[in-house]
């Protein structure tokens, strides 16, 4: 299952899986909404019964100084970053909770979130994580 925002390369994806014989479920969503993010996990329970492996990819880092960009947009790139992955990770843990084999979700962080890079500091903010 693939559930990016752009339908004409979400289409190219899924002809590609499908072409070498594969499955794909594509749907259209923007992790920035919880609502989309949760029919999208029903969806792929409906479909495949469960959902063994998440990955979340959606992230984008933008070049930005901190001396002329509004509090609005450092806002929104913090959202783009972390937003989309806890919009996600609530309906998954509930659905591999409930599953007997549990589940697997990755996440495609980045050096970022380990060390602040110039220029990057909400994006470095919204992927800072702690190895446990
Ligand atoms: N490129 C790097 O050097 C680098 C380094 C370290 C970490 N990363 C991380 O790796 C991940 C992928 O990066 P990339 O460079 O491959 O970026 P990319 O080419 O822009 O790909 C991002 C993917 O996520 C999807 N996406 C973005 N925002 C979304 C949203 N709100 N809802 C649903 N889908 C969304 C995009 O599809 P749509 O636009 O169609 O939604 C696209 O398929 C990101 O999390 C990034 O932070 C990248």
């Amino acid at each position: 299952m693939v559930a990016p925002r752009r339908a004409p390369e979400l289409a190219s994806v899924a002809e590609a899986v499908l072409a070498v014989g594969g499955t794909c479920l594509d749907i259209v969503a923007d992790a920035l909404d919880p609502q989309a993010a949760a029919e999208v996990v029903a969806s792929a329970v409906t479909t495949f019964g469960s959902v063994g492996i998440a990955l979340l990819n959606a992230g984008q880092g933008p070049d930005i100084s901190m001396d002329d960009v509004s509090t609005d947009h450092l806002s929104r790139i913090m959202a783009l970053n972390y937003d989309v992955v806890v919009n996600y990770l609530n309906p998954l843990i509930r659905q591999m909770k409930s599953q007997p084999d549990g589940g697997l979700i990755a996440h495609t962080n980045s050096l970022a979130g380990l060390m602040g890079i110039p220029r990057h500091g909400p994006y470095s903010a919204a992927r800072q994580r702690r190895v446990p």
